[in-house]
Protein backbone atom coordinates (compact mmCIF):
# COMPACT_ATOMS: atom_id res chain seq x y z
CA UNK A 1 0.00 0.00 0.00
CA UNK A 2 1.43 3.36 -1.00
CA UNK A 3 -0.40 6.12 0.78
CA UNK A 4 -0.30 10.03 0.85
CA UNK A 5 -1.10 12.14 3.90
CA UNK A 6 -1.68 15.82 3.40
CA UNK A 7 -2.82 18.43 6.39
CA UNK A 8 -1.37 21.62 7.75
CA UNK A 9 1.45 21.90 10.07
CA UNK A 10 0.29 20.30 13.03
CA UNK A 11 -3.08 18.78 11.90
CA UNK A 12 -1.47 15.43 13.65
CA UNK A 13 0.31 13.65 10.59
CA UNK A 14 3.30 12.38 12.38
CA UNK A 15 0.98 11.04 14.99
CA UNK A 16 -1.24 9.15 13.07
CA UNK A 17 1.79 8.09 10.70
CA UNK A 18 3.24 6.05 13.59
CA UNK A 19 -0.22 4.48 14.04
CA UNK A 20 -0.69 3.39 10.44
CA UNK A 21 2.76 2.10 9.88
CA UNK A 22 2.58 0.05 13.16
CA UNK A 23 -0.62 -1.50 12.24
CA UNK A 24 0.06 -1.84 8.50
CA UNK A 25 3.68 -2.67 8.48
CA UNK A 26 4.48 0.35 6.04
CA UNK A 27 7.59 2.83 6.13
CA UNK A 28 7.06 6.29 7.18
CA UNK A 29 9.04 8.49 5.66
CA UNK A 30 8.35 12.22 6.65
CA UNK A 31 10.42 14.43 4.60
CA UNK A 32 10.77 16.79 8.06
CA UNK A 33 11.89 14.04 9.88
CA UNK A 34 14.61 13.61 6.97
CA UNK A 35 15.72 16.78 6.87
CA UNK A 36 15.89 16.95 11.02
CA UNK A 37 18.41 13.83 10.71
CA UNK A 38 19.88 15.57 8.04
CA UNK A 39 20.56 18.86 10.11
CA UNK A 40 21.81 16.54 13.26
CA UNK A 41 24.18 15.04 11.45
CA UNK A 42 25.65 17.90 9.56
CA UNK A 43 25.32 17.15 5.77
CA UNK A 44 25.32 19.83 3.38
CA UNK A 45 21.84 18.88 2.42
CA UNK A 46 21.03 19.82 6.00
CA UNK A 47 22.96 23.00 5.94
CA UNK A 48 21.21 23.92 2.86
CA UNK A 49 17.72 23.17 4.38
CA UNK A 50 18.57 25.26 7.98
CA UNK A 51 17.49 28.69 6.93
CA UNK A 52 14.15 27.67 5.26
CA UNK A 53 13.21 25.59 8.40
CA UNK A 54 13.65 28.20 10.71
CA UNK A 55 11.91 31.00 9.16
CA UNK A 56 8.62 28.68 8.29
CA UNK A 57 9.11 28.55 4.40
CA UNK A 58 9.27 25.75 2.38
CA UNK A 59 12.93 23.83 1.42
CA UNK A 60 13.35 24.18 -2.80
CA UNK A 61 11.75 21.67 -4.27
CA UNK A 62 15.20 20.43 -6.31
CA UNK A 63 16.89 19.89 -2.55
CA UNK A 64 13.44 17.86 -1.31
CA UNK A 65 12.85 15.69 -4.36
CA UNK A 66 16.16 14.42 -4.95
CA UNK A 67 16.18 13.41 -1.15
CA UNK A 68 12.37 11.83 -1.17
CA UNK A 69 13.25 10.05 -4.41
CA UNK A 70 16.46 8.30 -3.23
CA UNK A 71 13.76 7.66 0.58
CA UNK A 72 11.37 5.94 -1.89
CA UNK A 73 13.38 3.56 -3.56
CA UNK A 74 14.22 2.27 -0.45
CA UNK A 75 11.34 0.85 0.65
CA UNK A 76 10.41 -2.51 0.99
CA UNK A 77 7.58 -4.14 -1.36
CA UNK A 78 4.75 -3.93 1.50
CA UNK A 79 4.91 -0.08 1.13
CA UNK A 80 5.17 3.53 2.57
CA UNK A 81 3.36 6.66 4.03
CA UNK A 82 4.45 10.11 2.95
CA UNK A 83 3.96 12.65 5.57
CA UNK A 84 4.97 16.25 4.18
CA UNK A 85 5.79 15.22 1.45
CA UNK A 86 4.21 16.55 -1.83
CA UNK A 87 4.49 19.72 -0.53
CA UNK A 88 3.67 21.44 -3.87
CA UNK A 89 2.12 20.62 -7.29
CA UNK A 90 5.51 20.13 -8.43
CA UNK A 91 6.61 17.48 -5.98
CA UNK A 92 3.61 15.84 -6.60
CA UNK A 93 4.14 15.88 -10.68
CA UNK A 94 8.15 14.64 -9.74
CA UNK A 95 6.09 11.74 -7.82
CA UNK A 96 3.87 10.52 -9.84
CA UNK A 97 6.96 10.70 -12.58
CA UNK A 98 9.14 8.44 -10.10
CA UNK A 99 6.10 5.71 -9.48
CA UNK A 100 5.31 5.65 -13.11
CA UNK A 101 8.59 4.68 -14.41
CA UNK A 102 8.36 1.63 -11.80
CA UNK A 103 4.48 0.91 -13.08
CA UNK A 104 3.52 1.95 -9.38
CA UNK A 105 0.70 4.10 -8.00
CA UNK A 106 -0.50 5.85 -5.13
CA UNK A 107 -3.29 3.94 -3.52
CA UNK A 108 -4.66 6.11 -1.07
CA UNK A 109 -4.71 9.75 -0.60
CA UNK A 110 -5.25 10.70 3.30
CA UNK A 111 -6.46 14.57 3.83
CA UNK A 112 -6.56 15.85 7.70
CA UNK A 113 -8.46 18.70 8.33
CA UNK A 114 -8.52 20.61 11.41
CA UNK A 115 -9.36 24.29 12.56
CA UNK A 116 -7.08 26.98 12.77
CA UNK A 117 -7.38 27.49 16.23
CA UNK A 118 -6.15 24.65 17.56
CA UNK A 119 -3.12 23.88 15.13
CA UNK A 120 -1.60 26.63 17.43
CA UNK A 121 -1.97 25.33 20.29
CA UNK A 122 -1.08 21.97 19.36
CA UNK A 123 2.17 23.30 17.95
CA UNK A 124 3.34 24.70 21.05
CA UNK A 125 2.40 22.23 22.98
CA UNK A 126 4.21 19.43 20.88
CA UNK A 127 7.32 17.65 22.54
CA UNK A 128 8.87 14.99 20.22
CA UNK A 129 11.96 12.61 20.97
CA UNK A 130 15.02 13.44 19.10
CA UNK A 131 16.21 10.21 18.14
CA UNK A 132 13.15 7.79 17.57
CA UNK A 133 10.54 10.91 16.52
CA UNK A 134 7.63 9.98 18.34
CA UNK A 135 5.39 13.06 18.96
CA UNK A 136 3.70 13.63 22.26
CA UNK A 137 1.94 16.90 23.81
CA UNK A 138 1.95 18.40 26.93
CA UNK A 139 -1.75 18.14 27.37
CA UNK A 140 -3.23 16.22 24.83
CA UNK A 141 -0.22 13.15 24.23
CA UNK A 142 1.47 12.98 27.67
CA UNK A 143 4.44 10.44 28.34
CA UNK A 144 4.32 8.01 30.68
CA UNK A 145 7.47 10.27 32.52
CA UNK A 146 7.57 14.20 31.39
CA UNK A 147 9.74 14.77 29.52
CA UNK A 148 11.39 11.38 28.77
CA UNK A 149 10.21 9.22 25.29
CA UNK A 150 7.92 5.93 26.67
CA UNK A 151 10.19 4.00 23.68
CA UNK A 152 13.67 4.69 24.26
CA UNK A 153 14.10 6.87 27.66
CA UNK A 154 15.55 9.77 25.84
CA UNK A 155 14.83 13.57 26.61
CA UNK A 156 12.08 15.02 24.54
CA UNK A 157 13.02 18.31 22.70
CA UNK A 158 10.74 20.77 21.79
CA UNK A 159 10.81 21.46 18.24
CA UNK A 160 12.41 25.33 16.92
CA UNK A 161 10.29 25.81 14.69
CA UNK A 162 7.23 25.59 16.84
CA UNK A 163 7.89 29.17 18.22
CA UNK A 164 5.02 31.40 18.09
CA UNK A 165 6.31 34.16 15.37
CA UNK A 166 7.70 30.29 12.98
CA UNK A 167 4.15 28.57 13.78
CA UNK A 168 2.46 31.97 11.93
CA UNK A 169 5.18 31.59 9.16
CA UNK A 170 4.27 27.99 8.58
CA UNK A 171 0.90 28.10 8.33
CA UNK A 172 1.11 30.83 6.18
CA UNK A 173 3.09 29.23 3.75
CA UNK A 174 0.59 26.36 4.09
CA UNK A 175 -2.11 28.49 2.68
CA UNK A 176 0.11 30.09 -0.04
CA UNK A 177 2.05 27.07 -1.28
CA UNK A 178 0.40 23.61 -0.20
CA UNK A 179 -3.29 24.14 0.22
CA UNK A 180 -3.82 24.14 -3.63
CA UNK A 181 -2.59 20.48 -3.96
CA UNK A 182 -5.17 19.44 -2.43
CA UNK A 183 -7.38 20.31 -4.91
CA UNK A 184 -4.64 19.21 -7.63
CA UNK A 185 -5.35 15.83 -6.20
CA UNK A 186 -9.00 16.15 -5.73
CA UNK A 187 -9.39 16.60 -9.22
CA UNK A 188 -7.20 13.67 -10.05
CA UNK A 189 -7.75 11.25 -7.40
CA UNK A 190 -9.88 10.03 -4.88
CA UNK A 191 -9.25 11.87 -1.51
CA UNK A 192 -10.16 11.04 2.00
CA UNK A 193 -10.87 13.81 4.21
CA UNK A 194 -11.02 13.59 7.90
CA UNK A 195 -11.80 15.52 10.96
CA UNK A 196 -8.54 16.33 12.87
CA UNK A 197 -10.02 18.34 15.20
CA UNK A 198 -11.16 14.78 16.97
CA UNK A 199 -8.76 13.02 19.48
CA UNK A 200 -5.76 11.11 17.98
CA UNK A 201 -7.29 8.03 18.92
CA UNK A 202 -11.01 8.49 17.35
CA UNK A 203 -8.99 9.88 14.28
CA UNK A 204 -6.99 6.70 14.19
CA UNK A 205 -10.15 4.57 13.93
CA UNK A 206 -11.84 6.41 11.53
CA UNK A 207 -8.45 6.04 9.42
CA UNK A 208 -8.13 2.37 10.23
CA UNK A 209 -12.27 1.78 8.87
CA UNK A 210 -11.44 3.51 5.82
CA UNK A 211 -8.13 1.37 5.06
CA UNK A 212 -9.34 -1.96 6.36
CA UNK A 213 -12.16 -1.52 3.82
CA UNK A 214 -9.57 -0.78 1.42
CA UNK A 215 -7.39 -3.54 2.17
CA UNK A 216 -10.43 -5.71 1.91
CA UNK A 217 -12.05 -4.35 -1.25
P1 LIG B 1 7.34 19.02 8.91
O1 LIG B 1 8.18 18.36 9.93
O2 LIG B 1 6.67 18.19 7.88
O3 LIG B 1 6.32 19.96 9.65
P2 LIG B 1 4.77 20.32 9.37
O4 LIG B 1 4.15 19.95 8.08
O5 LIG B 1 4.72 21.74 9.71
O6 LIG B 1 3.99 19.38 10.27
P3 LIG B 1 4.23 19.11 11.76
O7 LIG B 1 5.26 18.03 11.89
O8 LIG B 1 4.47 20.40 12.48
O9 LIG B 1 2.80 18.61 12.22
P4 LIG B 1 2.12 17.20 12.11
O10 LIG B 1 0.95 17.30 11.17
O11 LIG B 1 3.10 16.12 11.84
O12 LIG B 1 1.52 17.09 13.58
P5 LIG B 1 1.97 16.17 14.82
O13 LIG B 1 1.53 14.77 14.60
O14 LIG B 1 3.38 16.42 15.18
O15 LIG B 1 8.26 20.09 8.13
C1 LIG B 1 9.12 20.97 8.80
C2 LIG B 1 9.79 21.91 7.80
O16 LIG B 1 10.58 21.15 6.87
C3 LIG B 1 8.84 22.74 6.91
O17 LIG B 1 8.43 23.90 7.56
C4 LIG B 1 9.73 22.99 5.68
O18 LIG B 1 10.63 24.04 5.91
C5 LIG B 1 10.51 21.70 5.55
N1 LIG B 1 9.86 20.72 4.65
C6 LIG B 1 9.36 19.50 5.03
N2 LIG B 1 8.82 18.87 3.97
C7 LIG B 1 8.99 19.69 2.91
C8 LIG B 1 8.62 19.61 1.54
N3 LIG B 1 7.98 18.53 1.03
N4 LIG B 1 8.92 20.65 0.73
C9 LIG B 1 9.57 21.74 1.20
N5 LIG B 1 9.95 21.89 2.49
C10 LIG B 1 9.66 20.87 3.33
O19 LIG B 1 0.99 16.78 15.94
C11 LIG B 1 1.15 18.09 16.45
C12 LIG B 1 0.89 18.08 17.97
O20 LIG B 1 -0.49 17.83 18.21
C13 LIG B 1 1.65 17.00 18.75
O21 LIG B 1 2.02 17.53 19.99
C14 LIG B 1 0.62 15.87 18.93
O22 LIG B 1 0.87 15.15 20.12
C15 LIG B 1 -0.68 16.65 19.00
N6 LIG B 1 -1.79 15.96 18.36
C16 LIG B 1 -1.77 15.27 17.18
N7 LIG B 1 -3.00 14.81 16.87
C17 LIG B 1 -3.82 15.22 17.89
C18 LIG B 1 -5.22 15.06 18.12
N8 LIG B 1 -6.01 14.41 17.27
N9 LIG B 1 -5.74 15.62 19.25
C19 LIG B 1 -4.95 16.32 20.11
N10 LIG B 1 -3.62 16.49 19.94
C20 LIG B 1 -3.06 15.95 18.83
MG1 LIG C 1 5.19 16.05 11.51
Amino acid sequence: MRIVLLGAPGAGKGTQCKRIVDRYSLQHLSSGDILREQRAAGTELGKKAQSYMDSGGLVPDEIIVEMMIEAIKKTPEAGFILDGFPRTVNQAIELDKLLNDSEQDIDVIINLLVDSRIIEERMTGRRSCPKCGAVYHVKNLKPKITGVCDKDGTKLIQRPDDKPEVVANRLKTYHVQTESLVDYYKNRRTVYDFDANKSADEVSGLIFEKLDALVEA
